[in-house]
């Protein structure tokens, strides 16, 4: 736990009493750890894999709103906030959680004003990336909202863009920003074609952060 930026802070007696709270779990990979609607009670931390944070239509598009690697939360708001889950949290792959109720987290977070603040600043950065994707679906074409999904998944993962390598699925990134797979694929074809980007299985290598930043910055 000690590893997640959120608990990093907290003074070792108040970190052992965390510990005390927390259990292992996993989930083997595809399998729905919970879904939208669903009474939500507790708070997860990703160990190892990855899970995605998804809304699907009675007609079975999806929509990806994050997708949870090692070192972050998820669970967060219907564990605050005592409502339904927001979202569907599916296993991308293998995981290993810690997971924490909220009959014993609440009265924690009640005690620690820091770790508090953290879960408003984790709300807050969540806030704004929501926000700067519904500014991309409603206000960018194309290019521009392909280009910007590519460095806000280099920047989150803290790569240097140039050269880095993104492991994501073309199928994953037109559910993140609302475009279908042939569309996303036949823009990154263009793009690899001017070494913009490599393409790979299940990966995309951006090759030009300059070019692909100049696009997400171009505006509609
Ligand atoms: P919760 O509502 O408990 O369950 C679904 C989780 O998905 C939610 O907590 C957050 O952890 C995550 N989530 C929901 N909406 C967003 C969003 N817009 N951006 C990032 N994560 C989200």
């Amino acid at each position: 736990l000690r590893k997640h930026p959120i608990f990093a802070d907290l003074e070792p007696d108040a970190f052992d009493q965390l510990c005390r709270y927390a259990r292992h779990s996993t989930l083997k990979r595809g399998s729905t750890l919970f879904s939208k609607g669903d009474p939500g009670n507790s708070l997860y931390a990703v160990i190892s894999g990855t899970v995605k944070m998804s809304i699907s239509s009675p007609d079975g598009r999806n929509a990806i709103l994050n997708i949870i690697e090692p070192g972050e939360i998820f669970g967060e708001m219907a564990l605050l906030d005592g409502r339904a889950r927001s979202a569907d949290a599916i296993a991308n792959s293998n995981c290993e959680l810690f997971v924490i109720d909220r009959r014993e987290f609440i009265p924690f977070v009640k005690s620690q004003p820091t770790l508090a603040m953290k879960f408003i600043e984790l709300l807050c950065d969540r806030l704004r990336r929501t926000s700067d994707q519904v500014e991309q679906i409603i206000l960018q074409d194309l290019p521009g909202r392909l280009a910007s999904a590519l460095l806000r998944l280099t920047e989150k993962h803290k790569l240097e863009p140039q050269g880095r390598t993104i492991a994501i699925t073309q199928q994953e990134i037109s559910e993140m920003v609302g475009m279908t797979r042939e569309s996303i694929n036949k823009q990154l074809r263009a793009w690899a074609s001017r070494d913009w980007v490599r393409l790979e299985h299940g990966a995309i290598v951006v090759l030009n952060a300059e070019m692909i930043r100049e696009l997400a910055e171009a505006g509609p």
